[in-house]
């Protein structure tokens, strides 16, 4: 049989990088659409370079989805069978400083790809969503049922394509939708070749730390020490990002051979809460690093304790988290240590 045709859009950033890897072992032949926004070229060639002989099998574009001619002279290239779509801005604070941009960005770059999709008859997509959809939730461990909120912009774009993805699947059955809800994803992959490599100051925990340890930073700031917590700091639910990246091969393997499966969401989490104070211990313990804390207030907009139920993934996807935070912290130190400042260079950083 040959091999299946699968377009991922912001496939040279984070998540997208571990995923693309992770779709040529399986034999699938890939197409990667990034505009380069919060990414770099290098971890394409990386990719490759990781993947051996399956490497021929990735091309890479230079397009901005919002490109609509440029988009559709990728489609026009290729027939696909599935679209992967990773592609969007995701800094909580800056979309709130920045509303519009994130608008712009995530809702009419998603518009112009489904168009598109439509356009040369691809019906299949998975798309990222976020934990964030659940808000301060109600109660834990989040179920994919719960009600759903958004308190900043980004939140309200991963809201809004959920609810187009649905409105289009209802107006068009022939479309089969799965929409993963990312819980918190850290680590590296284990060789350390690909990572996580904000631009900017990180916004999320584990990148903080690392950039911490390598001295790029002086102290981690704690949001936050007086939750009902068992330290009083807040808990999430991390997740390595190579068994994300499975939750995405397990998500395409469902729109391949599910005739039924119309619009799903599906959490892709581990189940386990673990506090800030925990994730600075194990990062301190694989890394051989102190990592200096500043105590400080509660972060506007945190909540207290969010982690996820994994049931439906682990029925309907077969798939369920493998590692365990140790390993997160020592694949997230092993990138860290080997690449302190990420794709780039002192320089690039400055
Ligand atoms: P990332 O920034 O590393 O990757 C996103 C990629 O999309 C980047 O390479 C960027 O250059 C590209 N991009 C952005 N806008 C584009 C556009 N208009 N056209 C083409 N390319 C564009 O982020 P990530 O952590 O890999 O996240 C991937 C997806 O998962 C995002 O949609 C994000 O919102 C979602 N998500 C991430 C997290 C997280 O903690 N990392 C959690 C939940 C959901
Ligand atoms: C944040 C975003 C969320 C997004 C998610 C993954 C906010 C309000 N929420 O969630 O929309 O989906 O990232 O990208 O930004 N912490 C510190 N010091 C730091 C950074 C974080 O103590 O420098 C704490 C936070 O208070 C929280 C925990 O670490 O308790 C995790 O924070 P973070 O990595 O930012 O993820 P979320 O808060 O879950």
């Amino acid at each position: 049989m040959a091999a299946k045709n699968i377009l991922v859009t912001g496939g040279a950033g984070y998540i997208g990088s571990h995923t693309v890897l992770q779709l040529l072992q399986e034999g699938f032949c890939v197409v990667v659409v990034d505009n380069l926004d919060n990414s770099s070229e290098e971890a394409i060639r990386r990719v490759v370079q990781l993947a051996g002989d399956a490497g021929k099998n990735l091309s890479f574009a230079k397009v901005d989805l919002r490109d609509k001619e440029e988009l559709n002279k990728v489609f026009a290239s290729k027939k696909f069978d599935a679209v992967i779509h990773f592609a969007g801005l995701k800094a909580v604070g800056e979309s709130v400083q920045k509303p519009l941009l994130y608008y712009n960005n995530n809702l009419v770059g998603t518009i112009t790809l489904l168009e598109a999709m439509t356009a040369h008859g691809c019906k299949k997509l998975v798309f990222s969503s976020s934990a964030t959809v659940y808000g301060w939730p109600k109660q834990v461990p989040c179920t994919e049922e719960l009600p759903l909120s958004a308190a900043n912009p980004y939140g309200r774009t991963k809201l809004v394509i959920e609810d187009i993805c649905r409105d289009i699947q209802k107006s068009d059955s022939e479309w089969k939708i799965i929409l993963l809800r990312y819980f918190n994803p850290v680590g590296a992959h284990p060789s350390g070749c690909i990572g996580e490599d904000p631009h900017g100051t990180p916004n999320n925990l584990m990148p903080f730390i690392q950039q911490v340890a390598v001295g790029r930073r002086s102290a981690l700031t704690v949001y936050g020490t007086d939750y009902s917590t068992k330290d009083g700091t807040g808990v999430r639910d991390y997740i390595h990002v190579v068994d994300l990246a499975d939750g995405h091969i397990a998500a395409l393997g469902k729109l391949f051979q599910d005739n039924c499966i119309g619009c799903e969401v599906y959490n892709l989490g581990t189940g386990k809460g673990t506090s800030v104070l925990e994730i600075v211990t194990a990062f301190e313990k694989a890394s051989g690093k102190k990592i200096p804390l500043i105590m400080a207030s509660r972060r506007p907009g945190d909540a207290e304790i969010v982690y996820a139920s994994t049931e439906k993934a682990e029925h309907e996807l077969k798939w369920r988290a493998k590692h365990g935070i140790m390993e997160m912290c020592r694949d997230q130190w092993n990138w860290a240590s080997r690449n302190p400042w990420g794709y780039g260079s002192p320089e690039s950083h400055s």
